[in-house]
């Protein structure tokens, strides 16, 4: 299995190109299936995530191509609306299928995803929206089973979930009737879906807004080119990475209107940050404040930036929380952190960081995607060698990782054990 070797210590230097987001990706994927076509989606992260969504696309008949960062995706000859668990369960994100099944098919045979390494992550909410648009939901086998012709319905989410709007939205779009999102999630990846959706044909009401109205129209024509957002949170893991190491580094391709709160919480932390429409220039001298932060839906601070951040405060000159507010149960990171020096405590979901002057490497082992961003991050800045295995979790999420921080500056390699 691969291991990640990095000796820390260096400053990080240069430019680097940030790629499109996985998180906006991978829904639009499953939303080509929505209307039979050939759609080119272009600025596609090469990831094991975004593989793995185009093993699916083909095991239900159509096709996906990776030409550099443009993907092909055929969905004319679409015929099995089936997600098995051997994909499901390595990718939470296959139960984006579900809504573009019930669009197109009217039945979905869907594996219901289990819980991951951090927490239990039910999808009860998906389900439910699609029982109140007319659907017959059971489980057969450890698989879900929806059918029925979906009509048009008023959806309050208790509470702001990513997949579960991008779900509804998906199967509205075609509907009989009038959809309404209450609670809708306004990430960015969900304004990248509806964009997508339109370009499709949908008619949509209340794009970027927590209330989503969609005028289901049957009349939606497929096949077209779009391109996906860049990625904010391999921005924002650079962004801190630099916080951490000191330098000054360029990015490329970003849309800093998406990294407002980032950007905010690093200028507290002391950092210089200049940015103009699509890229973002930061320098830091490697003196960091402690700063206290919360996750929280858009335009909240997000958990997929909780792990980085909090290696960023192991090493501020102060003590400071962080909160996570969407997964309590993720902090599987800690104890790695806590291997390179970090003095940190945990109770319930609030972690309190004690600054240290150092981080010392250390072997560690990565537990999920943005964990093992963190753990790169912080031997980068740790006084000698670290290796970081089960590094397969880093190409779930992140195109190229050690050679873009090489092209930094970094020491990093990649070895196989
Ligand atoms: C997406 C992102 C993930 C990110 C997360 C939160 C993708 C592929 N993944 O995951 O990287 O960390 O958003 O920003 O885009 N919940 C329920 N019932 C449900 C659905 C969600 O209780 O049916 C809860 C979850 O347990 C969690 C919260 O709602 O506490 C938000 O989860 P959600 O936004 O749905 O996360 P995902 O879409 O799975």
């Amino acid at each position: 299995m691969d291991k990640i070797v990095i000796n820390g210590g260096k400053h990080l230097n240069g430019e680097v190109f940030i790629s499109g987001a996985k998180n906006a990706v991978l829904p639009i994927m499953t939303a080509c299936i929505i209307e039979p076509g050939k759609y080119t989606l272009n600025n596609v992260p090469d990831l094991r995530d975004t593989r793995t969504m185009g093993r699916l696309i083909e095991m239900i008949g159509g096709s996906a191509q990776f030409h550099k960062n443009s993907m092909q995706i055929n969905t004319v000859n679409c015929d099995k609306p089936v997600a098995p668990y051997e994909l499901v369960k390595t990718m939470r994100a296959s139960f984006y299928v579900l809504g573009p099944f019930m669009s197109r098919y009217n039945y979905a045979e869907v594996s219901l995803p289990g819980g991951c390494a951090w927490g239990p992550r039910p999808v009860d909410f998906h389900l439910k929206a699609l029982e109140s648009m007319g659907a017959t939901i059971s489980l057969e086998r450890g698989n879900l089973i929806s059918k029925g012709k979906l009509h048009g319905a008023e959806i309050d989410f208790e509470k702001v979930s990513v997949g579960a709007t991008g779900n509804t939205l998906m199967a509205a779009v075609k509907a009989d009737g009038i959809t309404v999102i209450n609670n809708a999630a306004c990430e960015p990846d969900i304004t990248d879906l509806v964009d997508f959706l339109v370009k499709l044909g949908g008619n949509i009401e209340g794009r970027d807004t927590t209330q989503l109205t969609i005028y289901g129209n049957s009349q939606l024509k497929g096949g077209f080119e779009y391109d996906i957002i860049p990625d904010r949170i391999e921005a924002g893991t650079f962004l801190i990475g630099v916080a951490l190491t000191g330098g000054e580094v360029t990015l490329r391709n970003v849309n800093p209107k998406h990294l407002e709160i980032v950007i905010s919480k690093l200028k507290d932390v002391g950092v210089n940050i200049q940015y103009d429409s699509d890229s973002i220039t930061i320098s830091s001298s490697g003196n960091i404040n402690p700063v206290d932060m919360t996750t929280g839906a858009y335009p909240g601070f997000p958990t997929d930036l909780q792990a980085q951040w909090m290696a960023l405060m192991c090493l501020a000159s102060g003590n400071s929380t962080v909160i996570d507010e969407i997964y309590h149960d993720r902090f599987t990171h800690m104890a790695e952190l806590s291997r390179f020096g970090a003095k940190l405590h945990l109770v319930d979901n609030i972690a309190s960081i004690n600054g240290i002057k150092n981080f010392y490497g250390a072997p560690v082992m990565s537990t999920d995607i943005r964990a093992s961003a963190s753990l790169i991050l912080a031997a980068m800045a740790a006084e000698g060698s670290s290796e970081i295995s089960r590094i397969y979790h880093i190409d779930r999420g992140y195109e190229n990782i050690e050679m873009k921080l090489q092209g930094l500056g970094a020491d990093i390699k990649r070895t196989q054990a």
